[in-house]
């Protein structure tokens, strides 16, 4: 069902701040920092980084081309590919897994919003870096105002996705994602003229393997399948928009590399900063929350960079949380037979239900945990660190075992109107057949401690 009416990208540029702007968000700004932080630096960027390239490229390049050879949803695609088999599963595990992740992500975001609010009044960054610290505290924990601010969020998301492909998302990525990298360098710039900065410049790019956590590998691992939005079916749908002319393979290289950039960028506008001003980068989760505003404090205009920095993160998160919702939003238009208006209100009723159960497991629900972690820890770390890996492990079996390879070359070289090398092809195909399973299961496999390897 190849329908005529079925909505996409207009442009090359389009899809490709898309594709960006699901990508580089809260996990380029929030999570990597402070995991780079928590597990020694430089050591844990060069792991990071091997997973982008061998393990993530892959994966990236197969869900596009599922999402572009079947035009369908995660569920719909996979369906298609291989009817009345269990592959499908796959596509009810992604939904799964996406929904999830919104559901601590649109709380991260809704934050972002608040953070954006009190930068702007000269009171709050005046105060000391004990009421900084507990300002954060107290707001999360608080039972009304983070959840208001996270439907802030969600109904802001929700206005974009209802308005479609290329009048919504891609509409809104072309303005928010070239001002988030110029936003970026500007604060690049700041932290490292500051006095002292080179010490977080040597954190972040001389590497001591000695730091590095038994579970960092893990960690790394679950990060990269974040932060390229990978696992749960994301580049599936939005490969489904893309032009069938489009160059599969150059298009996964351009994200992953605008996204790594991004990360980097990230570490170098945060931590050269963290360590100017004597501050500790091990912070976890509250180091852009607490530790920042406690810098933008202290620095002359404080005000405006808290702004810069703040905005920056709100763009990163919402681009990244149409790409979520926009999963959710086709799978039931396409499947349900809903309008894409049903489709997002529906969606958005789920994503209200569970972002307040995880906003309020930071004070109110904060007893109720499982294996120590709150529910809000609950949905962050089985997402990344299990659903996204299992889930980037089927698609490559099924791209690289289940579809016949005469499709799935066709579909990299768009019908053979791509002239590649054939040693590329072979590369490419040896990496989603073996290499990607293979080591994505050493490692899941070595965290749940059935094999011990390191
Ligand atoms: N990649 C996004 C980020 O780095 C998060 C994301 C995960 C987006 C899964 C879509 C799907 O913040």
């Amino acid at each position: 069902m190849a329908n005529k009416e079925r909505d996409s990208f207009g442009s090359r540029f389009g899809v490709l701040v898309a594709l960006a702007g699901s990508a580089i968000g809260l996990g380029n700004l929030w999570r990597f920092p402070y995991l780079v932080g928590n597990n020694g630096g430089a050591a844990f960027i060069i792991m990071y980084v091997i997973f982008v390239i061998f393990l993530c490229l892959p994966i990236m390049v197969s869900e596009f081309v599922i999402g572009r050879r079947t035009q369908a949803n995660v569920f719909g695609g996979i369906r298609r590919i291989a009817p009345k088999s269990a592959w499908p599963i796959i596509g009810i595990l992604s939904v799964a897994a996406v929904i999830f992740i919104m559901a601590f992500y649109f709380v991260v975001g809704g934050w972002t919003i608040e953070y954006i609010l009190k930068s702007f009044s000269a009171s709050f960054l005046a105060s000391d870096n004990t009421a900084l610290a507990s300002f954060f505290g107290e707001f999360i924990s608080s039972p009304v105002a983070p959840a208001i601010m996270m439907l802030v969020f969600l109904g802001l998301t929700a206005l974009i996705v209802v308005a479609g492909i290329k009048d919504g998302i891609e509409k809104y990525s072309k303005i928010m994602m070239p001002g988030l990298f110029l936003l970026i360098i500007i604060l690049c710039v700041r932290s490292l003229t500051l006095p002292g900065a080179s010490e977080g410049v040597k954190f972040l790019f001389s590497p001591d393997f000695s730091k590095l956590r038994p579970d960092s590998i893990l960690a790394a691992l679950g990060q990269a399948f974040f932060s390229l939005s990978l696992g749960m079916g994301c580049m599936i749908t939005y490969g489904s928009y893309i032009a069938k002319k489009e160059n599969l393979i150059h298009m996964s290289f351009i994200t992953a590399g605008a996204d790594t950039l991004f990360a980097i960028l990230a570490g170098i506008a945060i931590m050269p900063a963290v360590f100017a001003f004597g501050m500790p980068p091990a912070q976890g989760p509250g180091l852009v929350f607490i530790i920042l505003p406690q810098i933008f404090a202290q620095m002359p205009l404080g005000n405006i960079f808290s702004i810069a920095f703040f905005v920056i993160l709100f763009v990163a998160a919402i681009t990244s949380a149409i790409s979520m919702l926009e999963v959710v939003v086709a799978y039931f238009m396409e499947e349900l037979k809903m309008s894409r208006r049903t489709a997002v209100i529906v969606t958005c009723v789920i994503v209200a239900i569970l972002g307040s159960l995880s906003s309020l497991s930071q004070g109110t629900l904060k007893d109720y945990t499982l294996f120590g972690k709150s529910i809000f820890d609950i949905f962050d770390y089985t997402t990344s660190n299990i659903m996204l890996p299992v889930g980037g492990l089927f698609i490559v079996l099924f791209v690289g075992w289940k579809m016949k390879r005469s499709d799935v070359l066709d579909e990299l070289t768009s019908g053979g109107t791509i002239p590649f090398k054939r040693n590329i092809l072979d590369v490419t195909m040896f990496c989603i057949k073996f290499l990607a399973p293979v080591a994505i299961s050493f490692v899941l496999l070595n965290s749940i401690g059935l094999i011990k390897f390191f």
